[in-house]
């Protein structure tokens, strides 16, 4: 056994006082000999209900510990786990603790579990989800949590026809453990097939590459969220950021880690709320669900896109290393890490208290031996002058005690981390604390948080004047490049859709239609007050398609194919992941639609809105042969009928009711919509995008089989039927014809509403309607179904005497 505190190691302990009132003498087994570990250890022994720990194997670092005594003969791996659990049992050991995934893997919550002995992390069967990346892809998808798009294989030939055929950049996974390393990033298709070739047949890790997974690379931000679970509540670290490359500006080999800091400020509150909900707790209750809780640390390496999605790149179920030396010293001074594990091993962790200090942030700066990640000498003689900077900590990693002095035994040797009440200046004082700490060789990264600070100062950089007026040339710049691959996927002939040109082009020659009687049509609306739905429920992916569809569909009613759009979006302070969803909406639409979106306008304005709102408006462009113009109002006549495609939800008219009618309510746009069979949302029911009719539609009208078209919006069936007839023609609606849906009903009781109002607000279930000769129905109705359309025939057209354009008959409504 080694034992002893070599003379120059620093006392680690700081003086902290708990006040947790001891709730029993714990003995406790930490397995591992990482920096990991000694920062678990260190926290540990600040417990007063903690009499002593053991460590399998420990490091220098744990050997001079107070109440810590390393156990050097035995480690965490399957050979000692007889030894461990007799150890165990000899020392009356009340708690255990693994460090590492692999014995946790081998299943050692299982040899103790057997002697009552209750264990800080998960079963062998839980993790699977680290030590299988196959496994916890498929779980991902099962549970909607999400991650790249992946495929996985075990047969060579199948895995080489995937990567032949995906057009996006990809990751080659081996899907078992294989030492932290195993993920490959080929820059080419040929880099890509020797990958899976080293993999797969010269089995480079080993039976690791049985299995591959083959996943979708993605760009963005990495963060390392830790959650301390017992497999029904959660608790999650703050958010930290991992520097894995060997080299400054994240250049070189990939390392165990050279560096963290916490909390990550790109991590924002709204962030972090989209981990919890649709990462963390789905997590959880999953691993729950299917048979296999999560009991003990669930690491969640999350990459954050540019558009601010945060996806799983992968789970480890264990303590990240060095995340852990930065988070623990964040742990608030009342917190009993101690009981908390023991609470978590017990699966009551919501009887304990688990609280981080407020306002603090901790940087974590890894000292390697020199040459690491490859060959790397051992054996040096490490020294740490005292006193190092307050609220700092040396945790050692690869270090062993020998001959009395603590020595160099791995390749990432010791670290120091501090904390502080900024980011700035615990960056600087671990850095003064990496300056006491000297041995041969001695290699550390300078730039630690360098993207935090990448992320805090680099739009002042640039454009000062403009930047201190609170406009980002940069942000704009940002945004192009998020959005530009979208944006170029609405191309068309006649339009490229390339952006960042003076306006958009389009070549009429290759549009299909004669450069003669070929009228060109332009539309222009937005999207009104949904608008602000949109921004109270931060779902902002939708209302671009419902911009796309107020316009498209006003040219549709007119005979007009849309062929080019643009876009235009307001806000005081350009928020790049909102507005690259918002364009990704109006991108989307454009295909809906068939049309290109060939440019737009960004416009950020300090002092014209509130924080957080935004305004938008379109135009579309759409072009129609002169013989096919709609409506076509000297043809129609008593008897024509008139056909009605079904709404999804209120469209995008009628939310000045909506508004009033939720404030006035007991209800906000969070609660269930007590409509709703899936359980959405009232926000979610109401941001249903605006149908887009136009590709169902185009057939009829160039088969010249419509007289007439309305498009429902804003004045409902009753004013916007009338605008597609002559003046001596009326529309009888029946409105038996269809079931007009629930949402509408329920926002006319909720609200009281006269039918009269409600018919001029709401589509009522109706989004388009078409006039058609009585001959034509059963063709165009085909055609309709053909496009998965569900039509009606609602009513018909009648000599007008009096009265409006349009009378209907209610029915059905409430
Ligand atoms: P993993 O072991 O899955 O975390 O992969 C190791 C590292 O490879 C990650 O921390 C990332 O830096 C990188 N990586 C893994 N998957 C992806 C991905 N889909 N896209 C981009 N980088 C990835
Ligand atoms: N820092 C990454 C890991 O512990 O896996």
């Amino acid at each position: 056994m080694v034992r002893g505190c070599p003379s120059q190691i620093i006392n680690l302990i700081a003086q902290i006082n708990l006040v947790t009132k001891p709730m029993s003498a714990l003995r406790i087994l930490v397995v591992g000999n990482g920096g990991r570990e000694h920062a678990i250890v260190w926290r540990l022994a600040q417990s007063p209900t903690v009499e002593h720990i053991y460590v399998a194997p420990g490091n220098g670092g744990t050997a001079c510990s107070p109440k810590v005594t390393n156990v050097g003969e035995l480690s965490g791996s399957p050979k000692h786990f007889e030894a461990l659990k007799k150890f165990a049992l000899d020392k009356k050991i009340n708690l255990v603790v693994p460090g590492p995934e692999q014995p946790l893997v081998d299943g050692i919550s299982t040899v103790f579990a057997e002697i009552g002995v209750p264990v800080f992390g998960p079963s062998a069967k839980a993790a699977v989800m680290e030590g299988s990346k196959a496994f916890s892809k498929t779980f991902m998808e099962k549970h909607n949590i999400p991650t790249a798009r992946f495929a996985n294989f075990t047969n060579y030939e199948d895995a080489k026809k995937h990567i032949e055929s995906v057009d996006y950049k990809i990751v080659l996974k081996a899907d078992g453990i294989a030492a932290g390393k195993g993920v490959l990033i080929p820059e080419t298709k040929q880099e890509a097939l020797a990958g899976l070739d080293e993999i797969m047949i010269q089995k480079n890790f080993g039976d690791a590459g049985n299995e591959i997974v083959i996943e979708e690379f993605l760009e963005g931000d990495e963060l390392s969220i830790l959650t301390i679970s017992d497999g029904y509540s959660f608790f999650n670290f703050p958010a930290a950021q991992d520097h894995k490359r060997i080299g400054d500006g994240d250049k070189g080999l990939n390392t165990g880690g050279m560096g963290a800091y916490a909390p990550a400020p790109i991590a924002t509150p709204s962030i972090l709320k989209k981990i919890d909900e649709q990462i963390i707790k789905p997590s959880i209750d999953g691993m729950r669900k299917d048979g296999f809780p999560m009991c003990g640390i669930l690491f969640t390496g999350i990459m954050l896109t540019p558009q601010k999605e945060p996806k799983v790149l992968e789970y480890n179920v264990r303590f990240g290393d060095p995340e852990t030396q930065t988070v623990l010293p964040l742990l608030s001074d009342d917190t009993d890490l101690a009981q908390v594990m023991l609470a978590a091993a017990e699966h009551r962790l919501d009887s304990v208290e688990l609280k981080v200090k407020e306002g603090q942030f901790s940087t974590t700066v890894v000292m390697s031996a020199g040459g690491y990640p490859e060959a790397y000498k051992k054996g040096d003689t490490i020294t740490v002058k005292t006193p190092i900077p307050e609220n700092s900590y040396i945790f050692h990693a690869g270090t062993a005690e020998k001959d009395g002095k603590v020595v160099t035994a791995g390749g990432r040797v010791i670290a120091a981390t501090a904390t502080a009440s900024t980011l700035r200046s615990s960056v600087d004082k671990a850095y003064e604390a990496v300056k006491h700490v000297t041995f041969e060789g001695k290699y550390n990264r300078q730039d630690i948080a360098h993207r935090a600070f990448r992320d805090a100062e680099g739009s002042t950089k640039k454009g000062v004047t403009y930047a201190e007026a609170g406009v980002s040339v940069d942000n704009g710049n940002q945004l192009i490049e998020v959005i530009k691959a979208k944006v170029k996927s609405t191309a068309r002939p006649g339009a490229d859709s390339d952006l960042g040109g003076f306006g958009g082009l389009f070549d009429l020659k290759k549009s299909g239609y004669p450069l003669e009687d070929t009228l060109l049509v332009a539309a222009t609306d937005g999207v009104g007050t949904k608008l602000r739905v949109a921004q109270i429920m931060d779902i902002h992916d939708t209302v671009g398609i419902d911009l796309v569809a107020m316009n498209v569909n006003d040219l549709v009613v007119q005979g007009a194919e849309p062929l080019l759009f643009l876009d235009y979006f307001a806000t005081a302070k350009l928020d790049i992941g909102v507005a690259a969803k918002f364009v990704g909406g109006v991108a989307d639409g454009c295909i809906q639609a068939g049309c290109a979106l060939v440019g737009g306008e960004t416009s950020e304005m300090p002092g014209m809105y509130a924080p957080g709102h935004y305004d938008t408006n379109g135009t579309a462009v759409g072009a129609v042969a002169r013989d096919r113009i709609l409506p076509q109002t000297d043809k129609m006549g008593p008897g024509n009928v008139i056909i009605g495609l079904r709404s999804d939800g209120v469209h995008s008219n009628g939310f000045s009711l909506v508004r009033h009618i939720i404030e006035i309510s007991d209800y906000d746009y969070k609660s269930v919509a007590p409509w709703s069979k899936s359980g959405k949302t009232i926000g979610e029911e109401v941001l249903v995008p605006t149908r887009i009719y136009v590709k169902q539609l185009l057939p009829s009208i160039r088969d010249g089989d419509l007289l007439g078209l309305a498009h429902i919006t804003g004045g409902g069936l009753v004013e916007n039927i009338p605008r597609a007839l002559p003046k001596h023609l009326q529309a009888e609606i029946d409105m038996s014809k269809w079931e007009v849906p629930e949402i509408f009903k329920w926002f006319g009781k909720q609200g009281n509403v006269p039918h009269e109002d409600l018919l001029k607000t709401f589509n009522l279930g109706i989004g388009m309607i078409l006039i058609v000769e009585e001959e034509k129905v059963e063709k165009v109705m085909a055609s309709l179904k053909s496009h998965n359309e569900d039509p009606v025939v609602i009513g018909k057209l009648v000599e007008r005497k009096e009265g409006p354009g349009c009378v209907v008959n209610v029915s059905g409504l409430y």
